[in-house]
């Protein structure tokens, strides 16, 4: 079945129109992920969500993850994490990343096996800022000159949990996490089954370096890379409206998010999945 659509940005991405997901039928749900195949991002409107029923959605795609931290998921479902500058009386973050700007990174590198579908629902945004971007690593894999592209193929990155993070001093869990999550190495191109599309995956937050490269060199190479990435030309940047919800793909987009008044209430909720590996790239043998 054709879904309604229209583009998000010249090169990358697709809004779907006319769909409300509380009453998906399996041709439409089908419609969906035949495009995030193809899309790595979608903007879907307008849609009133309980948490349960934005689980019930993902859930549909693969299997949902629960997220290693516990102080940033919903307390009702863990399968749900806030992404809220709101607070407690009591001061404390009801979730995560607050309204500080979250520099260019992919979810869940930092893990042996990522589950690399993101799903993030707007239920409060602010008029100013917060705007979200996504940068198209299939598209700058492709426009990689020969050189480079035999250069990166074969190599192997090193990540971390939030080794880079701006936010380390505020987050004391990030030391927490960081021993609950070992250090992995994941190939830095993957390639998507049926499109055998390749797209370049590192993390400017949690990719510390290369292997069996110096570390001089592998830096000079990421920070490259990471422009690269990240040129105009394969930026797309979205205003959230309340309702909005957006699907990424983290094998084949970095994100970033800007800074916005911390005075004025923000609240998203994600989910993620692990995308299932004949349709989609991951970092790891499936
Ligand atoms: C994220 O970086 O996963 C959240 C992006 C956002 O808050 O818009």
């Amino acid at each position: 079945m054709k879904l309604n659509t229209r583009p998000l940005h010249r090169r990358f991405g697709v809004e779907i129109l006319d769909i409300d997901l509380r009453a998906l039928n399996d041709a439409e749900f089908e419609a969906i992920n035949a495009l995030w195949i193809e899309h790595p991002v979608i903007l879907i409107r307008n849609q009133l969500l309980d948490e349960r029923e934005q689980i019930h959605f993902s859930k549909q795609f693969g299997e949902i993850n629960i997220h290693v931290r516990t102080d940033i998921r919903s307390r009702s479902n863990p399968e749900v994490v806030l992404v809220s500058n709101l607070r407690l009386e009591s001061g404390q973050h009801i979730g995560a990343l607050a309204s500080g700007e979250a520099k260019w990174h992919t979810d869940s590198c930092y893990k042996p096996k990522p589950d690399t579908g993101s799903i993030l629902y707007a239920i409060e945004v602010p008029e100013d800022g917060g705007k979200t971007a996504w940068a198209n690593t299939q598209l700058a894999y492709e426009a990689l000159s020969e050189d480079m592209k035999t250069k990166v193929n074969g190599l192997r990155g090193e990540f971390a949990y939030q080794i880079y993070s701006v936010d380390i001093t505020e987050e004391p869990d990030v030391h927490k996490i960081r021993d609950l999550t070992p250090d992995v190495v994941h190939p830095m191109v993957l390639t998507q089954p049926g499109t055998n599309r390749r797209s370049l995956y590192l993390d400017p937050l949690q990719t510390y370096g290369i292997e069996d490269m110096p570390p001089a060199e592998s830096r000079a190479l990421l920070d490259n890379l990471v422009a690269h990435i990240t040129a105009p030309a394969f930026v797309f940047q979205h205003k959230w409206q309340r309702g909005d919800i957006v699907l990424w793909d983290n094998c084949r987009v970095l994100h970033q998010r800007e800074p916005f008044d911390p005075d004025t209430p923000r609240l998203m909720k994600r989910t993620t999945v692990f995308l299932p590996p004949d349709q989609y790239p991951v970092p790891f043998q499936p």
